[in-house]
C-alpha cells in the first residue's frame, strides 16, 4: 500500500458578520491561502477551513439596528460579502463553516453535554465588565479610563468603547483547573504558540492564574441553547472555537464525517490575529483538555494592519475594502504586496503610493518584464520554439545555484510561517535572472558570427540559445515557487513557457524539485502572452 499523503489542516478565524470584510480580514485569509496552496503543491492532503461567526450580542445588535432578524442579517452578509470576497482574493478554501449551520449546532451541543456529564461545567453567577466588541468578559485591570465623551467611564482597550456591567446567573467552565497543564504545554511545546512574542504574552497571562469562564447568557437568545437548560444560550466564543472541530466532523452522526475528523484532527495551524490570541491559546486548549481531545499543533498570531497607528477595524470604521485595491491592481498584486511587505507576525500598514511603487518596480518591471522579454527573444530568434542549450558556463551554474538556494530558503521559511521571507527568497531568483540577462546580453550575442543562420534565426547549442533556455528554466522555477502567492501570473507563465505538455499541470509540480534546470524540453512552444503585470500609470 502506498503511504497516505501527509495531512495538513489549517484554519482562519471565523469572522463576525456584523459588517463586511476589510483588508485586515483579507490579510489573514490570503496568508492562509498562500500557506495551504504551498502545502498542496507539496502534494499533501490539505484541508483549509474558513467561515463566519454568527451568534452573540454584537451580531444581534447590528441586526436589530438594521431592522432585520439576526439570521436574515447573517445570511445577507455571508451571501453578499463574506463568500464573494474569497473569489475576489482568489482564495481556494476547502470548506466554509457558518455557526448557524445545523452540523455545527448539534455537534456543539454534544460537546457541551459531554463536558457537563464530566463535571466540567457548573452553575453560578457572574458579575463584571463585558465588551460587546470583543465579546469578552474583562478583568478590571484590563480597562482604561475614558476621556472626552466617555469621561468617567471604563473603556475596552481594543475598541475604546465603554464596557457594560453584567450581573447574571450563568454556567461556568472549570478553566482555572487547567492553568498548570497549559503552562506545561507551552513549556514542552514551544511551537504551540508562535511567534515568540505571542508565546511570552500567553505565558505571562496564564501565570497570573486563571478564573473559571462564564459560558452562558440568559438575557438574549441569539445563540446555541444549552442542552440541559434552554433558558440559556452558549457564550459566543465557546460556540465559535468549536467550529474547528465541528466543520471536519466532530460529533457528527454519519460514519464518513467521523472518519474525516479522525483523519484530519488535530489542526496543524490555527492562524489568527493577535487580538484573539488568548481565546485560541488558553480557552481552546483548556476546552479540548477537558473533553479529552488532542490539541492543535500550533496557534500562530500575526500582527495588525494599522491605520494611523491603531488597528484597522470594522467597529471604528477605519476599514478599506479589498475591492478598492484589487480593482486597480488585481488579486495577485494584492496577495504579493501584503505577503511580501509585512513581516508575518509583526504589524504593518498599507499605503497607496507604496503599492504603486512596488507594483511597478517589482511586479511589472522585475518579474513581468523578465518573462515578456525572455519570451519575446525566443520568439524573435527561435520562432517561439525552445532551442537546445549549449554547454553551461559559470554564469549558468551560478544561476542554478541561486535557484536551489531560493527554493530551499523558501521551503524553510514557509515551515516557520515566515511568509515574507519565502516571497523574498523567490525574489532573489527574479533579481538574479535579470542580472543574468544583463550579463549574457543575448540581444548582442545574436549579432555574433555563428550564433544565427543566414535568415537571422538562432542556432541550437550556441550561447544565444544557452542564455534564453537558462532564463526560461529560471522562469519555470519561478512559476512553481510563486504559484501559491500569485497563482494567476504563475499559471499564465506556465502556459507561456509551453511547459504543460511535457511536465504536466503547474499545480502538480513539486516545489522541492523546481530548482533543477534542464527540464523544459527543446521544442517546447514559447509564446509571449499578455503582460503578467501591465505597468500602471504613476498616478494610478
Ligand atoms: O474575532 N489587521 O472575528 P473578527 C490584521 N469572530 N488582521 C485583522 C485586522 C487588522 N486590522 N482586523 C481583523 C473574531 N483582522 C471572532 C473570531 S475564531 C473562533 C472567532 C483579522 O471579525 C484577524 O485575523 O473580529 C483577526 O484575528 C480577525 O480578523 C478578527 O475577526
Ligand atoms: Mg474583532
Amino acid at each position: 500500500m502506498p503511504e497516505p499523503a501527509k495531512t495538513f489542516y489549517l484554519t482562519t478565524p471565523i469572522y463576525y458578520v456584523n459588517d463586511a470584510p476589510h483588508i485586515g480580514h483579507a490579510y489573514t485569509t490570503v496568508a492562509a491561502d498562500v500557506v495551504t496552496r504551498w502545502h498542496r503543491q507539496r502534494q499533501e492532503d490539505v484541508w483549509f477551513l474558513t467561515g463566519t461567526d454568527e451568534h452573540g450580542e454584537k451580531v444581534l445588535r447590528t441586526a436589530e439596528a438594521n431592522g432585520v432578524s439576526p439570521q436574515e442579517w447573517a445570511d445577507r452578509l455571508v451571501e453578499t460579502a463574506w463568500q464573494p470576497v474569497l473569489t475576489t482574493l482568489d482564495v481556494r478554501n476547502d470548506d466554509f463553516i457558518r455557526t448557524t449551520q445545523e452540523r455545527h449546532e448539534t455537534a456543539v451541543q454534544a460537546f457541551l453535554q459531554d463536558l457537563y456529564d464530566k463535571g466540567e461545567i457548573y452553575s453560578g453567577s457572574y458579575e463584571g465588565p463585558y465588551c460587546v466588541g470583543c465579546e469578552e468578559y474583562k478583568l478590571p485591570g484590563d480597562l482604561i479610563d475614558g476621556t472626552g465623551e466617555y469621561e468617567g467611564q471604563k473603556l475596552c482597550p481594543i475598541h475604546r468603547k465603554p464596557v457594560e456591567m453584567l450581573a447574571e446567573e450563568n454556567y461556568f467552565f472549570r478553566m482555572s483547573a487547567y492553568a498548570d497543564r497549559l503552562l506545561a504545554l507551552y513549556e514542552e511545546h514551544p511551537e504551540f504558540v508562535q511567534p515568540a512574542s505571542a508565546r511570552n504574552e500567553v505565558i505571562g497571562f496564564v501565570k497570573q492564574g486563571l478564573q473559571d469562564l462564564s459560558i452562558s447568557r440568559s438575557t438574549f437568545d441569539w445563540g446555541i441553547p444549552i442542552p440541559w437548560d434552554d433558558k440559556h444560550v452558549l457564550y459566543v466564543w465557546f460556540d465559535a472555537l468549536l467550529n474547528y472541530a465541528t466543520a471536519i466532523g466532530y460529533g457528527a452522526d454519519d460514519e464518513a464525517a467521523r472518519e474525516k475528523f479522525s483523519r484530519t484532527w488535530p489542526a496543524d495551524v490555527h492562524l489568527v490575529g493577535k487580538d484573539i490570541l488568548r481565546f485560541h491559546a488558553v480557552i481552546w486548549p483548556a476546552m479540548l483538555m477537558a473533553a479529552g481531545l488532542p490539541l492543535p499543533k500550533q496557534v500562530f498570531a500575526h500582527g495588525w494592519l494599522l491605520v494611523g497607528g491603531e488597528k484597522m477595524s470594522k467597529s471604528r470604521l477605519t476599514g478599506i475594502a479589498p475591492r478598492d485595491i484589487i480593482d486597480t491592481f488585481g488579486s495577485d498584486a494584492f496577495r504579493y504586496y501584503f505577503m511580501r511587505t509585512i513581516a508575518f507576525g509583526g504589524d504593518g500598514s498599507f499605503s497607496w503610493e507604496d503599492m504603486v511603487a512596488r507594483y511597478n518596480g517589482e511586479l511589472a518591471n522585475g518579474f513581468g518584464n523578465l518573462a515578456s522579454r525572455t519570451a519575446a527573444m525566443i520568439g524573435k530568434y527561435f520562432g517561439g520554439t525552445l532551442p537546445k542549450a549549449g554547454p553551461a558556463t559559470d554564469l549558468e551554474t551560478n544561476l542554478e545555484a541561486v535557484a536551489a538556494k531560493a527554493v530551499a530558503d523558501a521551503e524553510d521559511a514557509i515551515d516557520r510561517l515566515a511568509i515574507h521571507d519565502a516571497v523574498g527568497a523567490a525574489w532573489t531568483l527574479v533579481d538574479a535572472t535579470n542580472v543574468y540577462l544583463t550579463e549574457t546580453q543575448p540581444w548582442k550575442v545574436a549579432k555574433e558570427e555563428g550564433e544565427t543562420d543566414a535568415d537571422g534565426r538562432g542556432v541550437d547549442g550556441g550561447r544565444l540559445a544557452t542564455s534564453l533556455v537558462t532564463a526560461a528554466e529560471a522562469l519555470r522555477a519561478l512559476a512553481v515557487l510563486l504559484n501559491p502567492v500569485t497563482p494567476q501570473a504563475a499559471h499564465a507563465l506556465w502556459e507561456a513557457l509551453g511547459a504543460e505538455p511535457a511536465l504536466g499541470a503547474l499545480d502538480a509540480q513539486q516545489v522541492s524539485a523546481a530548482a533543477s534546470f534542464g527540464v523544459l524540453p527543446a521544442g517546447a512552444t514559447v509564446t509571449k502572452g499578455a503582460a503578467l503585470f501591465p505597468r500602471l500609470a504613476d498616478d494610478a
